[in-house]
């Protein structure tokens, strides 16, 4: 089989690492691999690299995407989708395989749904995929913020401030969630809860009062109601642009107004999403580009290859993206265990 793989949406760490499998995995079952650029754009306009093992040897090792991507949406007109479907054709696809969040893997549905044969693979810094425990691109991005929170902490001690450390995750709080947990965030926001101003100023007084200073972390998506600032723009998916709100300033103005504490506030944006990925997630990545090019082989189109406990297994679309994966509560009820 002639397979064709893309990478679409937000790039995260992983993404190469999944590549990598997809093309030695092909290799051994007697398939040829290309890359299609920049996503389902690259489809579309028939945009493609060949892909041979001595071209992905290390590629387990580096972040970003080496095909590319974007954030098109290959089915936002009916002359892109035929655009699209014709492409497909004239460079005699047997299959695709489309690796990203849940915007990738509805067009890619939407493709099954055209008569094309797809296999998904999830991927997003946000971990908001439904259908899988766990995406690739999440540990990562969340090391580094736990990272960044910890040198806050050192400059906010000196200065005994309070600083915000404003992350990304769009409408789903995980990076937010492990940020907090695993760098001992003094209080987390998550858009998953109401914006709870008071309490937040008191988490803030109890920390200055206990330890000279305070860390807090916010994710973009939160919804602070009357105090939200202007949105920013949509992408082609319809998201707004969230880091343009300016979550965190708004926090860090709020804090010091409430509390008379000097406040700061760091946006850390996309540095979360460069750089190498951590072990879990170049192993996870390339389990997942390995399934999918296995559910290829075995004719099992229309379906995603996720992570359920310790398995990789392939579930339909439809499953896949029932719906998207929310901060619980029983996390949230651990991650204010440790509010100051
Ligand atoms: O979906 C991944 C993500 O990093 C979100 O957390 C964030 O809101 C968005 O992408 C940023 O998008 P862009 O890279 O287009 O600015």
């Amino acid at each position: 089989m002639k397979l064709a793989v893309l990478t679409g949406g937000g790039d995260c760490p992983g993404l190469n690492a999944a590549i990598r499998a997809v093309v030695y995995r092909a290799r051994r079952a007697g398939h040829t691999t290309v890359g299609a650029l920049d996503g389902w754009k690259g489809l579309r306009d028939g945009a493609f690299r060949p892909l041979l093992p001595s071209d992905v040897v290390h590629a387990v090792t580096r972040g970003g995407t080496l095909l590319g991507t974007s954030r098109t949406n290959p089915f936002k007109s009916e002359a892109d989708a035929a655009k699209l479907l014709s492409s497909v054709e004239a460079a005699k696809l047997d299959a695709v395989i489309a690796i990203g969040g849940d915007d990738t893997l509805s067009a890619a549905r939407e493709f099954a749904r055209r008569g094309g044969k797809v296999v998904g693979v999830p991927k997003t810094m946000d971990n908001d995929v439904g259908g899988t425990d766990w995406t690739f691109g999440f540990d990562s991005a969340s090391s580094v913020a736990m990272e960044a929170l910890e040198r806050l902490r050192d400059t906010a001690a000196s200065h005994h401030r309070a600083i915000v450390l404003e992350v990304m995750g769009r409408d789903a709080g995980w990076v937010a969630l492990a940020t907090g947990l695993a760098a001992a965030a003094d209080y987390t926001l998550l858009p998953e809860e109401p914006y709870r101003e008071a309490e937040l100023a008191s988490h803030v007084r109890a920390a200055l009062a206990a330890r000279g200073c305070a860390v807090i972390v916010a994710s973009e998506g939160v919804d602070l109601g009357a105090a939200a600032g202007e949105v920013g723009g949509q992408d082609q998916f319809g998201h707004e642009l969230l880091k343009e709100r300016g979550v965190g300033a708004i926090l860090a103005r709020r804090i010091e107004e409430l509390t008379r504490v000097e406040s700061r506030s760091a946006q850390i944006g996309h540095i979360q999403r460069g750089g190498p990925p951590t072990l879990f997630d170049r192993i996870l990545a390339t389990r997942l580009g390995a399934k999918a090019v296995d559910l290829v082989t075995e004719g099992k189109f229309g379906t995603v290859a996720v992570l359920r406990g310790e398995e990789i297994r392939g579930i339909p679309f439809d499953e896949a993206l029932a719906r998207p994966k929310r901060v619980p509560a029983e996390w949230m009820d651990l991650l204010h265990t440790f509010d100051a």
